[in-house]
């Protein structure tokens, strides 16, 4: 029952407040704008709130999912594992790589996209993948201290909802009190969270203990910090679209509106100045324009998907099936970058919280928030590099940012993530993984779903992190703070497993851990590869721009969302600057 009627309540709340969100483009008080944003997904979001934080411009975003306001799934951060293939994920299937299994690619499919469902980990990565970004680029902007003032746009550090002391778990030097999204630590401390800093705190640990994985130093294992306000999601449609921006009367923000194709002035001209879209799969479409800018923010499947439906790609596949090129750029969908995660799971010897699953949504419901609900499940994480002399790197060219930055994280959770029982886990990442993958269209139906071939471990390298990965932990696991936690695990592994048995494990179970980023990458201005310049403008078009995680042509050393913010935040700056706003 409570689930229900939460909802029943918080839709009546909804109903009651204005808001310049709509759902039926008639509702619309005309089809031109300064500015069409396509996606009101993480970085979308981001670019609506800064763009009309002046009155005398107007923007249009367009988001293809529903509203955010009052979506139990989305709001609870203990939910975050249930969000994916429900009724706000866009479902995509992709090819893991060599074999022929697929596995699910989640994506969100509301208002505040991915950052309505995601698992919320707050992670910049390493001060070496911001300046790679500016190296590969050549714009020194997109460095680490060149992004700082972005950062702490972003983010605004809020204490954690059970207001336990936060001295020694975090660095507050490092982050930002006045931005827009709210960032925290955990509001609800299980065994195994203290069990894993203790662990990291034995003298020598191999896996040792770093006060703040976000200084740009990330090495090391630190308490998790997550866009969580008061124990509830903080998402880009909560805060960047938060109830004042809302009202804005030169924003709107128009929902189940499908973008289907952005649209040339003329065919002879290289300027796109109009978006098609549908609001009823297909039956009818609809045109909205932009006198300044398109904005694509559709996100790293979206994005190549409707660039491609408009003929922007590789102009002979397109043509292949049946797709008329309207610019030819080889790059677009591919250098897809995910990376592959693998679960260890372990059983433990008595539960971490002894409430029922009713009991921990009604400690939820009230005020303030309590109970285990008011984290997602991630409390601490860890960044760890292969150990210098490893033979790989006598094949291989180490494909991370630098000396500095992780090859591999492990995520610890408090929750299997669909696992039965009283479950913990510790997962590797591959966060530095050299392997590359592609996004192409099945065909030419512009809602059809696109084909994502992931190319998992497809890369040597990438099978022998995995391999150390999974050693580490089981190393890690080992040190007597667990002993007596943990029982059986999920993979009959140990230190004594061979190459071969690590092999089999790892490609029959290996995931993807949901930071796709790559394909639509930004390039030297001059460069014969590569999607957008350095500002984020088209290559080869006028009056577009693309921002979201499709942008960076490497995957941070991290979880995504915070480099997304980071990516929105400069380009509206970037726009602003252009436009003189
Ligand atoms: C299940 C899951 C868990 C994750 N966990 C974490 C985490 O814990 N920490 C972290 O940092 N990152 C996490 N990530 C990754 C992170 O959320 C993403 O990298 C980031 O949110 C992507 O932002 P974006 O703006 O590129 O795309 P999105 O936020 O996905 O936005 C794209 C938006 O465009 C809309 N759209 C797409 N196509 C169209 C179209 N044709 N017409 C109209 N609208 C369209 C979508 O509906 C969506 O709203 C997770 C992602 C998922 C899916
Ligand atoms: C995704 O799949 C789930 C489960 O099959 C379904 O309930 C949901 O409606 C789907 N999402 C969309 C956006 O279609
Ligand atoms: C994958 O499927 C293709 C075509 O269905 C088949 O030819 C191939 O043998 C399969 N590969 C594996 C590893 O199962
Ligand atoms: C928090 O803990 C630190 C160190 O343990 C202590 O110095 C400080 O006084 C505490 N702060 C509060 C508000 O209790
Ligand atoms: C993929 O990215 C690399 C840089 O990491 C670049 O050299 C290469 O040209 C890209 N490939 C395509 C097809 O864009
Ligand atoms: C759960 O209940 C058991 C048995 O009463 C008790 O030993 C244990 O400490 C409880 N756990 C928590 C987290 O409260
Ligand atoms: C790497 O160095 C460590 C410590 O110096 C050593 O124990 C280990 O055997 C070396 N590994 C390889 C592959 O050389
Ligand atoms: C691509 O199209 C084929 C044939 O219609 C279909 O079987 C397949 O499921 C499609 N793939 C995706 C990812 O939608
Ligand atoms: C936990 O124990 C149950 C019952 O013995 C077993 O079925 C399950 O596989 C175990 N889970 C893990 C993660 O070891």
């Amino acid at each position: 029952m409570w689930p229900e009627l939460a909802l029943l309540i918080l839709h009546l709340f909804v109903a009651l407040c204005s808001s310049r969100i709509i759902e039926h483009i008639e509702d619309l008080p005309t089809r031109t704008f300064d500015f069409v944003v396509v996606g009101g997904g993480t970085a979308g979001n981001v670019i609506a709130s800064r763009l009309t934080e002046n009155p005398g411009i107007s923007v249009l975003v367009l988001e293809a999912g529903g509203s955010n306001e009052g979506v139990l799934l989305s709001m609870v951060p203990g939910f975050c594992g249930r969000t994916v293939q429900s009724a706000i994920d866009w479902n995509f299937t992709a090819q893991v790589g060599q074999d022929n299994r697929t596995i699910e690619v989640p994506r969100g499919f509301i208002l505040g996209g991915s950052s309505s469902i995601n698992c919320m980990a707050y992670t910049r990565g390493s001060s070496e993948d911001w300046d790679r970004y500016a190296d590969v680029t050549g714009d020194p902007g997109w460095s680490w201290d060149n992004v700082q003032p972005f950062i702490r746009k972003n983010e605004h550090f809020t204490p954690p909802v059970d207001k336990h002391n936060t001295t020694g778990q975090f660095d507050p030097a490092v982050h930002s009190f006045d931005g827009v999204n709210s960032v925290t630590l955990p509001g609800f401390t299980h065994h195994y969270d203290e069990l894993v800093i203790q662990s990291s705190k034995l003298p020598g640990a191999e896996l040792p203990f770093n006060l703040d994985t976000n200084s740009g130093n990330q090495l090391g294992i630190g308490w998790g910090q997550s866009t969580v306000l008061n124990g509830q999601r903080s998402s880009s449609a909560t805060s960047y679209l938060g109830p004042t921006v809302a009202k804005r009367s030169n924003l709107h923000v128009l929902l189940h509106a499908h973008v289907t194709r952005i649209l040339k002035a003329s065919r002879s001209q290289s300027s796109f100045t109009k978006v098609e879209l549908t609001q009823n799969a297909g039956e009818t479409f609809e045109i909205v324009s932009a006198t300044k800018e398109i904005i694509i923010s559709a996100g790293a499947i979206g994005t190549p998907n409707l660039l491609l439906n408009s003929g922007i790609g590789d102009s002979e596949s397109l043509l292949e099936i049946g797709i008329p090129s309207t610019l030819h750029l080889p790059s677009v969908g591919q250098n897809l970058t995910e990376q592959p995660a693998v679960t260890l799971a372990w059983n433990i010897s008595s539960p971490q919280t002894n409430s029922t699953d009713a009991e921990q949504l009604e400690q939820w419901m009230k005020t303030p928030r309590s109970g285990p609900l008011v984290d997602a499940p991630l409390n601490t994480v860890g960044f760890f590099r292969l150990p210098a002399n490893a033979s790989i790197f006598t094949r291989f060219r180490d494909p991370s940012a630098g000396p500095h930055t992780a090859h591999l994280e492990i995520v610890f959770t408090n929750d299997g993530f669909g696992l039965p029982g009283n479950v913990v886990s510790s997962a590797p990442a591959i966060v530095s993984p050299a392997s590359r993958g592609f996004v192409k269209l099945n065909s030419s139906n512009l809602l059809d779903h696109p084909m994502i071939d992931l190319n998992l471990l497809s890369s040597e390298f990438d099978l022998f992190a995995m391999r150390e990965g999974l050693r580490m932990i089981v190393r890690f696991m080992a040190s007597p703070p667990f002993e007596g936690f943990l029982l059986s695990s999920n993979l009959n592994i140990d230190d004594e497993t061979t190459d071969d048995d690590l092999d089999a494990v790892i490609r029959s179970r290996v995931g993807g851990a949901a930071h796709l980023v790559g394909t639509a990458s930004m390039s030297p201005k001059d460069a014969d590869w590569g999607v957008v310049d350095p500002d984020l403008k088209l290559k080869g078009a006028q009056g577009v721009r693309i921002a979201d995680a499709s942008v960076l042509p490497f995957v941070p050393a991290a979880h995504t969302q915070a480099s997304v913010y980071i990516v929105a935040e400069r380009a509206s700056h970037l726009i602003k600057n252009t436009w003189d706003l």
